[in-house]
C-alpha cells in the first residue's frame, strides 16, 4: 500500500467516526460528554452503597462512572448501557484497559428492564429524564436510588443534592429516592 492510500483509508475512518458519532448524537438528543473524574467519584460517594449492589449507568459513555464504582466497591455487579456505537466501542476499550469487571451494551437505555436495579448513575438531558422519570415509576423497586449528574426529574424531588467543585464552575449532583 502506497503512503497515500494510508492517508486515504486513515481520513475515511476518522470521517466515518466522526460522522456516526454525530448522527447517533443527533438521534439521541444528548452527546458524548464524559463526566470528570473527581464528579464521578463524587457521584458514587453520594450513591453510599454498600458494595454488592446491582448498579446501572444509564447513557454510560466511556464506562468512568462504573469503572470507578468498581474501584470503590470491587463486588459490585455494574452494567452501563450506551446508545452510539462509536462511544459504546471506546467504553469497550476503555473497561478492558481498566481490567474491572463491567458489563457494556449497546443499547437504548428507555428499553432496559431496570426492576432488578439497586442504584442507577445518569448524566443524559431534560428530555430523556422526563422519559425516564415515567419508566422509573413504573418499573424500579421502592428504594432504588437514582444519582443524576446536572438534570432533574422533572415532578420528582431530590432527597439530597451536592455541588462539586472544578476549574469551569461547581458541578451539581442530585440524589433520588424511588
Ligand atoms: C453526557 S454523556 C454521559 C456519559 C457518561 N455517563 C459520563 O457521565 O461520563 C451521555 C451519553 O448518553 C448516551 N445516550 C443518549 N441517549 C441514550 C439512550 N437513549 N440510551 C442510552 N444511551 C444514550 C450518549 O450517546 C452519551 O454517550
Amino acid at each position: 500500500m502506497q503512503p497515500v492510500d494510508l492517508v486515504i483509508v486513515l481520513v475515511t475512518m476518522v470521517v466515518v467516526i466522526i460522522g456516526v458519532t454525530a448522527l447517533f448524537a443527533f438521534l439521541g438528543r444528548v452527546p458524548y460528554v464524559p463526566t470528570p473524574g473527581s464528579t464521578a467519584r463524587a457521584m458514587v460517594t453520594l450513591a453510599r452503597l454498600k458494595g454488592n449492589e446491582k448498579v446501572f449507568d444509564l447513557g454510560a459513555g466511556n464506562g468512568r462512572i462504573l469503572i470507578e464504582a468498581k474501584r470503590m466497591h470491587p463486588s459490585l455487579d455494574a452494567t452501563g448501557i450506551e446508545f452510539s456505537p462509536t462511544v459504546w466501542l471506546l467504553g469497550i476499550v476503555t473497561i478492558l484497559l481498566s481490567g474491572q469487571r463491567v458489563a457494556f451494551f449497546r443499547r437504548d437505555a428507555r428499553k432496559i428492564d431496570l426492576r432488578d436495579a439497586d442504584a442507577i448513575f445518569l448524566y443524559l438531558s431534560p428530555h430523556l429524564m422526563a422519559q425516564l422519570e415515567d419508566k422509573f415509576d413504573q418499573e424500579l423497586r421502592p428504594g432504588t436510588v437514582v444519582i443524576s449528574h446536572a438534570f432533574r426529574f422533572p415532578r420528582r424531588q431530590p432527597v439530597e443534592v451536592t455541588k462539586v467543585q472544578r476549574w469551569n464552575g461547581l458541578k451539581t449532583i442530585l440524589r433520588y429516592e424511588w
